[in-house]
């Protein structure tokens, strides 16, 4: 089986989801960004201050060709469809799922993440995310297998419908 990719924008619950799908499905979860923190050795915030964004999309990009056959739920960070030969990797796989959030609600989720450090979106306005969001938009629908809109919906209902609708059930 190749792996389950979930894509999305920034605060779209690709973790999140990514977990309880793993443990519905009974499969490991990997998150790529954790994954490259372990390859880097330190926070991707840090990544970019010191060695730029071009530096940590190579590296992104060379984690996502390992872990692409793996067996296994991966959530992928916001910007992989950003580099066009991750964006053709992605559309030659068979579960590429984009979560589909309003911006609205990311931003409240991107401003309110304690947790998380963004480089690319920590305090921006509304309209200066929402900016980076756009051009975006169509890389992530091309990208996708399936586009499940997650407005309104727990993870787990999410997660069930993804088992619904790739036919994992
Ligand atoms: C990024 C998203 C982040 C992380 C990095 C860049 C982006 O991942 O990879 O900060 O360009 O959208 P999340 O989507 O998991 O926050």
């Amino acid at each position: 089986m190749n792996a389950i990719l979930l894509i999305g924008f920034m605060g779209a619950g690709k973790s999140t989801v990514g977990r309880q799908l793993a443990a519905d499905l009974d499969l490991p979860f990997l998150d790529l960004d954790t994954a490259i923190e372990a390859e880097i050795q330190m926070s991707i915030a840090d990544y970019f201050a010191t060695q730029g964004e071009a530096s940590f999309r190579q590296i992104e990009s060379c984690i996502l060709q390992e872990i692409v056959a793996q067996e296994a739920v991966v959530a992928c960070g916001g910007g992989i469809i950003l580099q066009p030969q991750n964006h053709q990797l992605l559309k030659r796989q068979p579960n590429v799922v984009y979560l589909q959030t309003n911006p609205d609600q990311l931003y409240q989720r991107i401003s309110q993440d304690t947790q998380n450090q963004r480089p690319l979106a920590d305090e921006k306005t509304a309209a200066e995310v929402t900016a980076i969001l756009q051009p975006r938009l169509p890389l992530y629908q091309e990208a996708a297998s399936l586009v499940v809109v997650t407005d309104d919906k727990t993870p787990a209902i999410i997660a069930t419908e993804i088992i619904e609708r790739l036919g994992k059930q």
